[in-house]
């Protein structure tokens, strides 16, 4: 499907929804947005818009439960694909609220697969994750290593992609990309969008910016004691705008083959948070301070992207070095302290 396309993005107001959402639009796509800014927030689209220098199509505020809401969005336009990021992501969370993780994953990709079919659009890229892997034996994964999701979350990603099987083995107009990504990191380089966890974050890199920056006293790191190299977690953390182009570029793909395919999309370079810390701390210029403490429940020792399918069958590459991943993050803090509340 190589050209200009309309484009619906669901969960387009979040961390990578939002940097999709510039990507698409720099490119010439037209982008229906739609999210129910359920943690994320309506400045997010005004950042997109300006970032991008041109205004989305049309954005809604919708769930996907919503099926009348929904139905409403697919009657007002006719989209050559659809982007789907919109879900709840916390794995900590997850074990907390296994039901509404699962109505939220997926419900919301049933509910979205009904008026796609229901409105003859087929053409999909769903957003999964390395979690899939769970406590992986070996690595770098590939795209056909076994499944073993440790946490509800992983579950519905991994629940999401039988769903999208079971979907193109009956529905053989579907094309359907589920892209794995493994961890999302970063920010645009303009230092206008990036990543506003609500509350503490749970992830790793917006944890150490706000050490960094001062909100909070020091990192604690889960665990020193795993069979990695420096005993802590290792991970393939890719730039944020590495994965959004990869969603551009999927784009030019959905026509490539009939049915589902799945892809990972990692660097293939591991990194352990020892490192992180300190490549932050190179960064800001002062040391990031932590402790040590007791391993994170659902938490696993190394997760590492084979690449390989994705470059074989794009000729693409996620190319960002973490440097960059790090700069634009502690650029994004430093001009956002509050987050898009300021
Ligand atoms: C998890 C999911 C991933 C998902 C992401 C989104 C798994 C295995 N991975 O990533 O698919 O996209 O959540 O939320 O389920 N760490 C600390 N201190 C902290 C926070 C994290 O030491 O305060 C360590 C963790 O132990 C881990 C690494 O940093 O080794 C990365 O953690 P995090 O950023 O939370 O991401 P994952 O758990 O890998």
């Amino acid at each position: 499907m190589p050209g200009p396309s309309t484009v619906l993005v669901t969960g387009a107001a979040g961390f990578i929804g939002s940097h999709t959402c510039v990507e698409l639009l720099e490119h010439g796509h037209e982008v229906v947005l739609v999210d129910n800014y359920s943690n994320s927030s309506p400045e997010a689209v005004e950042r997109i818009a300006k970032v991008a220098g041109r205004p989305p199509a049309a954005v809604y505020e919708a769930d996907l439960l919503d099926r009348r809401a929904l139905g409403e969005v697919f009657e007002g336009h006719s989209f050559d694909a659809v982007i789907h990021f919109a879900a709840k992501k916390a794995v900590g969370e997850s074990v907390a609220l296994p039901v509404e993780y699962y109505d939220t994953n997926v419900g919301g990709t049933t509910a979205l697969l009904r008026a796609m079919r229901d409105h003859g659009v087929h053409r999909l890229v769903f957003s999964s994750s390395c979690s899939i892997y769970g406590d992986a034996t070996k690595v770098p994964l590939t795209e056909s290593d076994p499944a073993r999701p440790t946490n509800p979350y992983a579950t519905t990603k991994w629940l999401c992609e039988q769903v999208l099987h079971d979907v193109c083995r009956r529905l053989p107009e579907f094309s359907v990309l589920a892209l794995r990504y493994f961890n999302p990191v970063g920010a645009h380089s303009s230092g206008l969008l990036g990543e506003v966890p609500r509350g503490v974050p749970d992830n790793v890199l917006p944890y150490i910016a706000q050490v960094a920056a001062g909100r909070l006293d020091r990192l604690r790191i889960f665990g020193d004691d795993y069979p990695t190299p420096d005993g802590t977690g290792v991970r393939d953390y890719i730039h944020v705008m590495d994965v959004a182009q990869g969603h551009r570029v999927a784009l030019d793909h959905l026509d490539d083959e009939r049915g589902m395919r799945v892809l990972n999309l990692g660097t293939g370079r591991g990194t352990s948070v020892r490192q992180l810390v300190t490549a932050f701390s190179d960064t800001c210029g002062t040391p990031i301070p932590f402790e040590i403490v007791a391993r994170r429940p659902g938490d696993v020792a190394e997760l590492v992207a084979d690449p390989t399918a994705v470059a074989q069958a794009w000729g693409w590459t996620a190319e960002r070095e973490l440097t960059s991943m790090v700069d634009d993050a502690w650029r994004f803090q430093l001009l956002n302290p509050s987050g898009y509340a300021n």
